[in-house]
C-alpha cells in the first residue's frame, strides 16, 4: 500500500514509523557535566499509560490533533490528565503489579511552568537514566530520542519551551529488549523499564561551560594538574581555581575549547586513596569574548587527585602496589528495582567495608551518577562498565554506535571522579573477529576520552587449552577473568592448572567467581544451593588465589542476590542467588565471612 493510496493511514500502515524518531539523537555531545549547577526537579507524579503497541509514536499523539481539518472534534486515544499517575523516578515494574513484566513502551506526561530568570539564558531538560529508548516531546514538537538504558542525556529545549505558561511534556520510554541493542535481548539480570532515575531542569547563560576534565598528569611526579574545558561556543577566558593547591590560572578558550597545565609542589598534594579520600574544591569562571559582566558562567566541583597505573602484573595507586579487595554489585533492589538512592549506595559501601574491601565492580552497566560521587567521599575504588554483554550484534554498525555512545556518556559523566579507576568495555563475549574489532575500538575510544585510567573487560578462559587467553587482552591494561570452577564446572582442579598455564605480562583481576546459595538453606558441602556448599567453594577459591601473586584483584559474584528471569528452581525463584548477602540486603551468608577473613589477612 503506498502512501499515496486513498486509504493509507500512517499510524497503522507505516511499518517504518520509528525511523522518524531516530532523526534527532540525544547523545554524548549534549550537556552531561552538570556538577555544581542548580537543578530544578521534575520528579514526582506523572500521568502514565502502558502503550504496548507504541501507538503514541505511531499515531503522533504528541501533536494533540483533537480536531480534523474542518475543525470537527476527532476521537482521540490518549487522555493525558485522565490517566493514572506513576512515580518518577521509579522502575515501572515495581509500581504496579500489572507492570512487573511489562517490556513495551510507556507514555509519561506532565506539564510544568517555565519562568525565565535571566535574559538570554538557555534551559535544558536532563534525564539521569531511562530504559531503554526514550523519545521526548514538548508542546507538540519531537525534540529527540536517546538510546541506552543507564546513561544520562539532556535536551536543550530553549527554543521549544514557552515562558510563563504550562508546557506539555511527553516522554515515551520503550523498554523492549532487542538482539541489536546494548545489551541485547538475553542477559542474566531483570529488564526494568521506565524513567527510573532523576529528571530535572538546568539553566545556563547563553554561552556556558559545557564540560571540564581536571586530573593529575599521570607521569609519576605528582607535580602537574591538567584541565581541559569545553565551552558552548566561541572564545573567551576561563579562570580555574583550586584554592587549597594555590591554583588560580587562566585558560584561553578558542573555538569552544581550552586546556591548561598547572604546576604544584608534590608535597602539597594530599593524594586521593581509599585510606585518604581527599577532595579539593575546584571552580571555573567563564568570561565569553565580548560579553558583559552579567554573562559570566560559574561551575564548581569537588575532585580528588591520584594516579592509577600498571607495572607488569601490578596495579599501582599513587605509585604503590595495591590489591583490589572487591566484589561485584548489580543495580537491583528488591523493592525499587533499578532505581536507587544515596542511602542504598552508602549501605552497599558499608557492606563492602565490613567485608574489609576497598573496591567495587559496578556490573554490568553504568550505575547511578551518585555512586561515584559517594565513592569519592567514602574512599572506594570503582570498575565501571558498559553493557556490551554476551552475544552483542558485533557486526551491526548501529550496535557499535550505541555502545560507543554509552561509553562516551559514561566517561564524560564520571571522568572527574577519583574513585573510578577502570573503564570496562564489556563482559564475557565470545572471542570472534567481529567482537575483537568492536571491543578493541571501544578500548581505543575510552583512551581518547581519558588518558589517565585503565581499560579492561571481563574476558573468557580458553577451556580447551586451560589457560587465560583472549585476543582482546592485547588491547586492555588489565585482563578481567570470569571463572566458575566449583560451580558451573565441578572440576575445581582446572583453576590451578589455568592459573599455572597463564604467563601474563599484565595484571589479572578475577572479575567473577562464586556459586549460588539460598539464604538459610543449610546442608553438607556437597548440597548445591546450601550456604555450606557456597562457603566451601569460597574457601577453595581463595586458597587457589593465594598461590598466584599475579592476581591483582578480586570481585566475586556478587554482593547481593538479584532478580533474574532465567532462574526458576526452588532455591532461586526468579533470583540469582550467588549473593554473599540475601536480596533483603541484610542477611549475610556464611561465605561473606570467608571473604571478610581473606581480605583482612591479605
Ligand atoms: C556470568 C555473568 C553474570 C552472571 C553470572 C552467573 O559470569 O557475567 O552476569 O550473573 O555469570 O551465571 O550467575
Amino acid at each position: 500500500m503506498s502512501e499515496t493510496s486513498g486509504n493509507y493511514q500512517a499510524d497503522i500502515h507505516n511499518a517504518g514509523y520509528r525511523e522518524e524518531y531516530q532523526k534527532i539523537l540525544l547523545d554524548h555531545t549534549g550537556l552531561l557535566n552538570i556538577a555544581g549547577r542548580e537543578t530544578e526537579s521534575l520528579n514526582g507524579q506523572w500521568n502514565f499509560a502502558a502503550d504496548l503497541y507504541d501507538t503514541c509514536r505511531r499515531a503522533s499523539w504528541y501533536k494533540e490533533e483533537t480536531v480534523d481539518l474542518s475543525g470537527r472534534p476527532r476521537p482521540t486515544d490518549w487522555d493525558w490528565e485522565g490517566w493514572d499517575r506513576i512515580t518518577v523516578p521509579a522502575s515501572w515494574n515495581m509500581e504496579r503489579p500489572e507492570l512487573f513484566y511489562f517490556e513495551g513502551s510507556g507514555v509519561y506526561t506532565r506539564t510544568f511552568r517555565y519562568v525565565p530568570q535571566k535574559a538570554g539564558e538557555r534551559v535544558f531538560l536532563c534525564f539521569e537514566g531511562a530504559s531503554y529508548e526514550t523519545s521526548v516531546f514538548l508542546n507538540g514538537v519531537f525534540i529527540g530520542t536517546h538510546d541506552g538504558g543507564s546513561t544520562p542525556f539532556t535536551v536543550d529545549m530553549t527554543d521549544t519551551v514557552t515562558a510563563d505558561r504550562e508546557n506539555r511534556l511527553i516522554v515515551v520510554v520503550d523498554a523492549r529488549r532487542s538482539p541489536l541493542r546494548v545489551p541485547m535481548d538475553n542477559t542474566d539480570w531483570f529488564n526494568y523499564g521506565g524513567l527510573y532515575r532523576d529528571i530535572y531542569l538546568v539553566r545556563t547563560p547563553g554561552i556556558y561551560i559545557k564540560d571540564w576534565f581536571v586530573r593529575l598528569v599521570p607521569d609519576g611526579t605528582f607535580s602537574k594538574i591538567k584541565a581541559d574545558v569545553a565551552v558552548s561556543g566561541g572564545g573567551g577566558t576561563v579562570i580555574l581555581e583550586i584554592p587549597e593547591l594555590d591554583i588560580a590560572g587562566e585558560i584561553r578558550i578558542e573555538q569552544g575549547r581550552g586546556s591548561g597545565v598547572f604546576s604544584i609542589k608534590p608535597q602539597d598534594l594530599s593524594r586521593w586513596s581509599p585510606e585518604n579520600p581527599k577532595l579539593y574544591d575546584v571552580s571555573f569562571r567563564l568570561y565569553p569574548e565580548g560579553a558583559g559582566p552579567d554573562d559570566e558562567d560559574r561551575v564548581k566541583d569537588r575532585i580528588g587527585f591520584r594516579e592509577i597505573k600498571t607495572r607488569g602484573r601490578e596495579i599501582l595507586l599513587n605509585g604503590r602496589n595495591i590489591f583490589l579487595k572487591g566484589i561485584s554489585v548489580h543495580e537491583d533492589h528488591y523493592l525499587l528495582g533499578k532505581t536507587t538512592n544515596p542511602e542504598i549506595i552508602r549501605a552497599a559501601i558499608r557492606d563492602l567495608k565490613e567485608m574489609n574491601g576497598n573496591y567495587l565492580r559496578l556490573a554490568h552497566y553504568p550505575h547511578d551518577r551518585r555512586f561515584a560521587r559517594i565513592a569519592d567521599e567514602e574512599g572506594v575504588l570503582l570498575w565501571e562498565e558498559i553493557p556490551v554483554y554476551w552475544a552483542i550484534a558485533f557486526e551491526n554498525n548501529g550496535a557499535y554506535r550505541d555502545a560507543e555512545n554509552q561509553l562516551a556518556e559514561l566517561i564524560l559523566r564520571d571522568r572527574n571522579r577519583a574513585s573510578v579507576i577502570i573503564w570496562s568495555v564489556g563482559n564475557e563475549n565470545a572471542d570472534t573477529g567481529e567482537r575483537l574489532d568492536f571491543m578493541s575500538s571501544l578500548a581505543k575510544k575510552a583512551r581518547e576520552l581519558d588518558e589517565t585510567r585503565l581499560v579492561s573487560a571481563a574476558c573468557l578462559v580458553n577451556h580447551e587449552k586451560l589457560k587465560i587467553e583472549d585476543r582482546l587482552s592485547e588491547f586492555l591494561d588489565i585482563t578481567g577473568i570470569n571463572e566458575y570452577y566449583g560451580w558451573y564446572d565441578p572440576d575445581f582442579d582446572k583453576l590451578s592448572r589455568i592459573l599455572s598455564n597463564t604467563n601474563t605480562d599484565k595484571p589479572v583481576i578475577i572479575t567473577e567467581f562464586g556459586g549460588g546459595a539460598r539464604s538459610g538453606q543449610r546442608g553438607s558441602v556437597n548440597d548445591l544451593f546450601s550456604e555450606d556448599f557456597q562457603k566451601a567453594l569460597y574457601i577453595k577459591q581463595v586458597a587457589a588465589f593465594k598461590q598466584f601473586p599475579f592476581i591483582a584483584g578480586l570481585s566475586p559474584w556478587i554482593l547481593y542476590d538479584f532478580r533474574c528471569p532465567r532462574r526458576f528452581n526452588r532455591y532461586q525463584e526468579g533470583y540469582n542467588r550467588k549473593g554473599l548477602i540475601d536480596a533483603d540486603r541484610k542477611t549475610k551468608k556464611l561465605a561473606f565471612f570467608v571473604m571478610q577473613n581473606f581480605y583482612k589477612e591479605w
